[in-house]
């Protein structure tokens, strides 16, 4: 038996899943790791440099039978989870018009389904320990209409909310629920989907993900009910959100989503 504490982050080979294991670990959480690829080894060797145990899973979270396995693999841990990062989520670029149907509804099946799936089996976990601390990966895309992204603006906004009312059924239980809602950040996100002929394909125009998984990762230790990750400039963009109507943040988006061409 151990008393170091444990998470579990899903999507944590690469970008904002794999900067947040850092982060954990490093104040001393062994940390159990999700991703699709084979790569999540290899990341979860680089975690366990920092002087934590780390297990990797490969599962692919578009399906039903891979959240579930990934659960199935941290409860025989048989340890005590003291921490979930409900990190994992894609988006498509692209005119909706022409994309393909099956991406799109495996970008549901991933940033909503999965994402109810695995706080269903987290929150059944952790409230009868009357202890836990959960993250939601959600996004800025929450707090606007999204075009040439249509369908994942509104699944980070399914995040937001599910998140701040996942919180409130939570708040005699000991168990507190963080929405994290980053600005554009410079992962490996955009690309893969397929928006590198876009405003959010320049580098440039992106948060740095160290800064971005800091802030999410205080805004959870800190019990916060939410927080917008990033520049001040990303901050001050989603507060104008909530004051800007509809149409003029979808017109706005389009300009930066669009494919150059
Ligand atoms: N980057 C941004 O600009 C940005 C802004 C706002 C919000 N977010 C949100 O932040 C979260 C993380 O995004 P990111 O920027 O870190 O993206 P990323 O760099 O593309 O990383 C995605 C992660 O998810 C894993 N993954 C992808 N598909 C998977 C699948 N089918 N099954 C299991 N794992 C899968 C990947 O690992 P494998 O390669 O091993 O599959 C990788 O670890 C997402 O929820 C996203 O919506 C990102």
């Amino acid at each position: 038996m151990t008393n170091k504490k444990l998470v579990m982050i899903t999507g944590s080979t690469s970008g904002l899943g794999f900067e947040l294991a850092k982060l954990f670990a490093n104040d001393g959480y062994d940390v159990a790791m999700s991703g699709s690829s084979e790569k999540i080894y290899a990341s979860a060797k680089e975690i366990e440099k920092l002087g934590v145990e780390a297990y990797p899973f490969q599962a692919d979270a578009s399906t039903y039978d891979g959240v579930e396995q990934f659960w199935d693999f941290v409860k025989k841990k048989k340890r005590k989870l003291d921490a979930a990062v409900l990190n994992v989520g894609i988006s498509i670029g692209g005119a909706f018009l022409e994309n393909d149907l099956e991406e799109e509804l495996k970008l549901i099946d991933i940033n909503i389904k999965g994402t109810v799936h695995m706080a269903k089996r987290v929150v059944q976990d952790m409230v009868p320990n009357k202890d836990g601390n959960i993250l939601i990966v959600s996004s800025v895309s929450a707090t606007l209409p999204t075009p040439y992204e249509t369908v994942y603006g509104p699944s980070k906004s399914f995040a937001f909310m599910f998140a701040e009312a996942l919180r409130e059924e939570l708040k005699e239980t000991g168990v507190n629920v963080t929405a994290m809602l980053p600005g554009a950040t410079n992962t490996d996100f955009h690309h893969n989907a397929g928006m590198d002929s876009t405003y959010f394909g320049d580098e440039k125009n992106k948060n740095d993900k160290t800064v971005v998984a800091q802030q999410g990762y205080e805004a959870l230790m800190n019990k916060l009910d939410h927080v917008i990750c990033g520049d001040e400039a990303t901050k001050k963009e989603a507060e104008e959100n909530r004051r800007t109507p509809e149409d003029v943040k979808a017109a706005r988006h389009a300009e930066k989503a669009k494919p150059k061409q």
